[in-house]
Parts: C-alpha cells; sequence; structure tokens
C-alpha cells in the first residue's frame, strides 16, 4: 500500500479530534498553517492517485472524506478560538451514569450500563474526553473476570495484526484504539460503529431481507474473510451478533475476533468456543480450523438473514435458486469439499449478482 496513504489513513482512522490529525497550528494565521497542512495530507489521500488500483482508491476514498469532515471541525473550532483545548467534555458525553478511565492516551467517560453482555465480556458505550462528535464515540469491551483476560487480549493482538498493513478488508474492521486493565480486567476500546448487527435487523425484519441486499451484505462479509485468510487469520466466530450491517453506506463490519486463530496449520491454534447453531462440524469435533470454517458460518448467517432456518440451512422458497447453491456449497459438511476461497467466492458472486439482481443501483435497507 501507497505509505503517504497509508500514513493519512491511520492519522484520521485514529483522530478523535482535528488536532490529532493537524497536530498545533503555527504562525501569524492559524487558518492559513490549517490549509497548508490539509493540502498536503489530501495530497497523500486523494482518490485520483490511484484510478488505476480500485483497493487504495476505496480507502483513499474513505480517508479523503474523513479528513475534510476533520477540517470542517478544526475551521468551526478555530472560528470559536477553541482549536488546541481537549479538556472540554465532548458534547454528548453522558451526564450521569457513567465512570471515567484515564489512560497514556485519553480519558473516557463510559457508561456504566452495558450496551451488550456476551459470554465473557461486557461491551458499554462512551466518548473520549476532548474528543468531538462521531469520532470521540468508543466502545469499551471488558473481560466479565481477570479469568477471561485472555480472550480479550487475544482481540488485541489479532487486531493489531490485520491493522499492520491496509488493506480492501480494513474499512470492514473494528479500530482498536486504546486498552487498560481495571480492577484486574483486561479492556479494549474501540470505535464505536454506527451500524446494526444482524439480530437488530431481523428484529425489524423478521421474516428476512430481500436477496439483493444479502447479496452486498455477504459481499462485504467475504472481502473481508478474504482480507483476514490473507494474513492467516481464521475469525472461528462469525455470527450474527458479530455482523454489523451500516444501510447508508452498504459498508459491513465483522467484529468480537476474541476467537480467532492465527496462522492455525503452523500454530496448532483452535477453535476456542463452539457456537450450536452457527459454527462449522469441525469446530465440536476439536479439528483444526480452515478459512473454509469461516465460510460455512457466514453462509449461516446469510440463510437466517434470508428468512431461513439456520439449523438446517434452509432458505424460503422466494430466495433465488442460484443464491441457494451459492449458499449450499459453503454449508457442505466435509470442509474439504466446502468452497474453501473466500476471494474465490467473492468474485463469483459478483457475478452472481450481476446475473440474478442486475443493475439495481443502491438499493436501500430502511432501518
Ligand atoms: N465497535 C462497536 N460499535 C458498536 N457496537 C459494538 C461494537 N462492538 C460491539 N458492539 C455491540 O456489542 C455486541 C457484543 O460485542 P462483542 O461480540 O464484541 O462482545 P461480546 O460478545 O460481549 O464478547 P464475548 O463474546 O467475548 O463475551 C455486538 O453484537 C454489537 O452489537
Ligand atoms: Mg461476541
Amino acid at each position: 500500500m501507497d505509505s503517504e496513504l497509508a500514513r493519512v489513513y491511520e492519522a484520521v482512522t485514529q483522530a478523535v479530534c482535528p488536532e490529532d490529525v493537524f497536530g498545533v497550528l503555527t504562525g501569524p494565521d492559524e487558518g492559513e498553517a490549517l490549509a497548508a497542512v490539509f493540502r498536503q495530507m489530501a495530497r497523500g489521500c486523494h482518490p485520483d492517485r490511484f484510478n488505476g488500483d480500485p483497493e487504495a482508491r476505496e480507502l483513499a476514498q474513505e480517508a479523503f472524506q474523513k479528513l475534510n469532515d476533520m477540517r470542517e471541525r478544526a475551521e468551526r473550532k478555530l472560528a470559536r478560538k477553541t482549536y488546541g483545548e481537549r479538556e472540554a467534555p465532548s458534547d454528548d458525553a453522558p451526564a450521569s451514569g457513567f465512570t471515567e478511565i484515564e489512560t497514556a492516551k485519553h480519558r473516557y467517560r463510559i457508561s456504566t450500563t452495558p450496551l451488550a453482555e456476551g459470554d465473557l465480556c461486557y461491551v458499554f458505550r462512551g466518548t473520549v474526553a476532548g474528543g468531538e462528535g462521531d469520532p470521540a464515540r468508543i466502545v469499551v469491551k471488558v473481560a466479565k473476570e481477570p479469568a477471561d483476560n485472555d480472550l480479550v487480549r487475544n482481540e488485541i493482538r489479532v487486531l493489531t495484526r490485520l491493522w499492520l498493513d491496509l488493506g480492501s478488508g480494513s474499512k470492514h474492521l473494528p479500530v482498536l484504539l486504546d486498552q487498560f486493565k481495571t480492577e484486574g480486567k483486561q479492556a479494549l476500546v474501540l470505535r464505536e460503529i454506527d451500524a446494526h448487527d444482524i439480530p437488530t435487523i431481523l428484529e425489524k425484519y423478521p421474516a428476512g431481507i430481500d436477496p439483493a441486499h444479502v447479496g452486498w451484505i455477504l459481499h462485504r462479509l467475504l472481502s473481508v474473510l478474504g482480507f483476514a485468510h490473507s494474513k492467516g487469520i481464521v475469525h472461528c466466530n462469525v455470527e450474527p451478533a458479530h455482523v454489523m450491517v451500516r444501510p447508508r453506506d452498504h459498508n459491513v463490519f465483522l467484529i468480537d475476533w476474541s476467537y480467532a486463530a492465527v496462522e492455525p496449520a503452523r500454530t496448532g491454534e483452535g477453535f476456542r468456543t463452539v457456537n450450536e447453531l452457527y459454527s462449522p462440524p469441525e469446530a465440536a469435533e476439536r479439528k483444526p480450523p480452515v478459512p473454509a470454517s469461516d465460510l460455512y458460518s457466514a453462509a449461516k448467517c446469510m440463510v437466517e438473514l434470508l428468512g431461513g432456518n439456520p439449523e438446517t440451512g434452509t432458505v424460503p422458497p422466494s430466495v433465488p435458486d442460484r443464491l441457494k447453491r451459492y449458499l449450499d456449497f459453503m454449508l457442505i459438511t466435509a470442509p474439504r469439499m466446502r468452497a474453501q476461497d473466500a476471494w474465490e467466492m467473492h468474485r463469483e458472486l459478483s457475478q452472481l449478482r450481476q446475473d440474478v439482481f442486475g443493475h439495481r443501483g443502491f438499493i436501500e435497507l430502511p432501518m
């Protein structure tokens, strides 16, 4: 990946306020200083520079948009003469029912009521003190007991690896901002993802969603799986609560990497959990995880999203036959007979979507 693009992408991805991006503005005219830093960074990530490289271009578009958003925030602060002030609490920080945690990087205001509770972790919403608006919104995932620290540490390890080099999958990954320990319990800080997990979508659409939507959702999911697999990482726990869908720009995020295995064939790392409905048969059989394991679980999630039965893999009769057969290939019991390669399935799905759904442009999924 282009190093200048990577630098800008990382800066805007990790920033919680404009000062994190543009730094101290010196000289007689702060506005001019801001414009100069902005111009240099904008050159680094201008999408037109990457016309021949769709993967880089997509990342550049995202970085460019975030950079422009941060410039607007910086200009507003300059106009109010508050640029450089980080101490003010964020606009939407909770007024009560929160606790404060300070790390070497940031001070957080964290709600004391969990947003979600898993088997081993609580997830809380919060904000970064001195941050601004959306970029300041975070979630904190904390082990319930010190005995569960290992899994949180594993998620930190895996996310760090996934973020080592940028790629087409990066925009589908949670952003790790920080980590800390509280009362002996390991915690990690992620950017809040403004999206809906599949169970939330199914609450609104109990009979399932239009197969054309499943088409783009699975396409994004295969993209992040292809990216992770190319780095030797198997997620090992793809299930509906771990797939977050953002209808406004058709982005999809694969979250909860606590159970992921790194290079399982070489390291011997295995499945750390078995999900009765979504895990592939090899998980319960304590066989090694393979990329095909994630494809199986991804297909089960899509069956459910189509209004089908994830236990049996059956889908409603209205689902186009070709999509059904495509999913059946990912659901074969024997891992070696099953679809193996997320990128290959990604390519095949492009063709399938074109043939079956045609060019329908941006289709809205109201939430
Ligand atoms: N970055 C995020 N932004 C917004 N919501 C999130 C984010 N991360 C997690 N969530 C929400 O919290 C839920 C639980 O998250 P996650 O699966 O990571 O933790 P967990 O299941 O509690 O952990 P564990 O399974 O290890 O006990 C998700 O289904 C999602 O709805
Ligand atoms: Mg989870």
